[in-house]
């Protein structure tokens, strides 16, 4: 029989949804500015741009709307690590995804209601949501308006870099959400866990 916590409130649920949906905007229209052939692009170069920064400055705000609601609401405990052993259980889970899921051994870190995540899970999440969308959204600002910061201070070089750094973060980003998206078929069912983000309950074995 599987068990089903209410794991994904409401606020988790919008603010992923339009994040998800931000993201491949911006890796579409990203994609489309660095690679294509400007005689010939893939989204009209204007039109990648503007799409580019719209999608860009929404994220922003639903980045710190995602901030403030870890703050001020428990799913922010979710993000916390305890630094004792931490190691140990992310290498227990990786040693689970890679060996043990496929002997049908139990999940090492049973899915809770005070421990949404296991282990390597909430590592991915913390990267990504604490490090990586940070970096990705501070760098694209200052490629927005160079002149307040980047220009004066660092001159074409720090334009350079930070175009560097914004490009191969977002990468890592667009990386991470595909090896995201594959493990979230890893559930009850292929499906539970898309499930759960719809209708906020997550589904255990
Ligand atoms: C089409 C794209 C995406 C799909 C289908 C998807 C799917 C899911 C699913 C099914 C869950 C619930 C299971 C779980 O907690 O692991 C989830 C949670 C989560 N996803 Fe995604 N995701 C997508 C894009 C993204 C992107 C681009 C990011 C960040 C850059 C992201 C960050 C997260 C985070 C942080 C959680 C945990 C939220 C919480 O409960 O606090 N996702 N995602």
């Amino acid at each position: 029989m599987s068990e089903k916590l209410y794991l994904y409130p409401v606020w988790v649920r919008l603010w992923h949804a339009l994040n998800a949906i931000l993201i491949i905007l911006l890796i579409i229209s990203g994609i489309s500015m660095q690679y294509s052939d400007p005689s010939n692009p893939f989204i009209r170069f204007d039109i990648a741009v503007s799409m580019h920064n719209i999608s860009g400055m929404i994220l922003t705000a639903n980045y710190v709307a995602f901030l403030l609601g870890n703050m001020i609401t428990p799913n922010g405990r979710f993000y916390k690590f305890n630094y004792k052993g931490l190691l140990g259980r992310i290498v227990k889970q990786f040693m689970y995804y890679t060996i043990g899921i496929f002997k049908h051994e139990k999940p090492p870190f049973p899915i809770t209601k005070d421990n949404k995540f296991n282990p390597l899970q909430k590592f991915t999440y913390v990267i990504a949501m604490y490090i990586l969308v940070p970096i990705v959204i501070v760098t694209g600002w200052a490629l927005l308006y160079p002149e307040l910061v980047l220009t004066k201070l660092f001159g074409g070089s720090g334009l350079k870099i930070n175009d560097f750094v914004h490009v191969i973060i977002g990468f890592f980003v667009s990386f991470f959400m595909f090896i995201h998206i594959y493990f979230c078929t890893i559930g009850a069912t292929f499906v539970s866990n898309f499930k759960s983000m719809i209708n906020g309950y997550h589904e255990s074995h």
